[in-house]
């Protein structure tokens, strides 16, 4: 099915879109067997404004907007890019921010993303992690009473901003890759990404179909398990088709892999750092420990194993992230000196 012309929801602008797609020609010599490896650079949709979430928060902050809606709160790990996207945007909108965060000391460090927070001015509560699932929702049902009780009422995003009006950033984006695949005489790509909260995966892989992109899509799971979030891209597609009347229903094939989830969310193996540092050498390009890093990893066991035999093209998509970098910097240690090319 395609779409000649989508009637898309209200939108903001806010990100710097089109971003390029670029070839990587060190990185396909050193992993790509054979196939040419390509970068959907989402990393460089702004500078702090950044990642795969601003392109969710154009059509989630022009919904507050519309509605009158004074505070954006939100939820994620301490150093969520998502928490630090929505608090960026709320600055850059005059709204309120109030940002709910998992995180097992109260005295979490000031660094990264939770640094950029406190500096847009976000409010904010933390949450420890044995607590997030019971506590959540009742958080959530407080944070909005309060805040239309003092008169700024709240929209309520859900973590990565991962739901029906998030979905749209992706769908727009399948739009900008079939561009890509053209101007590149790519034939057929197959792509693959870092999924978290599915909202990204969702909407690229109901946007390839939609607009008849010739690409498959992969998500590359950083926790859970590869059934949990085919059946959670399936739920919010339906979920969107059932709230959009613009969105045919058509029925849509998740493909997640999760071999490369590692020791859990926001924890990796000491190849994650390795792979970063070598990708970072060979290319200039910097993948995060948290998403990027991980899905990259998966993608090269992945073309090391034949799973993209039929493949001559492969299209990773950089979601961003690399504040997440710097809560990380210790697990490096060891990266940067072992792999550090000897100077004479
Ligand atoms: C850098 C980065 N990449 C990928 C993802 C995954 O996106 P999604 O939550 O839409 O699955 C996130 C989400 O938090 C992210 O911050």
């Amino acid at each position: 099915m395609a779409l000649s012309l989508i009637d898309y929801p209200s939108r903001l602008k806010l990100a710097q879109v089109p971003t390029p797609l670029e070839f990587l020609p060190r990185a396909t010599e050193r992993w790509g067997r054979g196939k040419r490896l390509w970068i959907k650079r989402d990393d460089l949709t702004g500078s702090v404004l950044t990642g795969n979430k601003i392109r969710k928060l154009e059509f989630i902050a022009a919904h507050a907007v519309d509605h009158e809606l004074a505070t954006l709160v939100t939820c994620g790990g301490v150093q969520s890019n998502h928490c630090r996207a929505t608090a960026l945007v709320a600055s850059r909108l005059g709204l309120g921010c109030h940002l709910v965060l998992r995180a097992d000391q109260e005295e979490a460090a000031l660094t990264g993303n939770f640094l950029l927070d406190q500096i847009a001015g976000a409010t904010f509560e933390i949450l420890p992690a044995a607590r997030w699932g019971r506590e959540l929702k009742t958080t959530y049902q407080r944070l909005e009473a309060e805040f239309k009780r003092d008169g700024r009422p709240a929209l309520m995003i859900p973590t990565g901003g991962s739901d029906s009006l998030g979905v749209w950033g992706y769908i727009a984006a399948s739009e900008e890759l079939k561009a890509d695949l053209d101007a590149h005489d790519i034939e057929r790509a197959a792509v693959a990404l870092a999924t978290g909260s599915a909202g990204t995966q969702t909407g690229l892989t109901a946007g390839v179909a939609l607009f008849d992109v010739p690409a498959s899509v992969t998500g590359y799971a950083v926790c859970d398990d590869a059934e949990w979030f085919n059946r959670r891209v399936m739920s919010d597609w339906q979920a969107s088709v059932d709230r959009w009347a613009q969105l045919p229903d058509i029925t849509i094939a998740p493909r997640t892999r999760d071999h490369s989830v590692g020791p859990g969310y926001g924890r990796a193996d000491p190849s994650v750092y390795a792979l970063i540092t070598d990708l970072t050498r060979l290319e200039g390009i910097v993948l995060d420990p948290v998403y990027t890093g991980k899905a990259f990893k998966g993608l090269v066991e992945d073309i090391a194993g034949g799973f993209y035999d039929d493949w001559d093209d492969i299209v990773f998509v950089h979601t961003g992230g690399v504040f997440g970098l710097f809560s990380h910097s210790g697990h490096f240690t060891e990266a940067v000196r072992t792999r550090a090319e000897p100077v004479d």
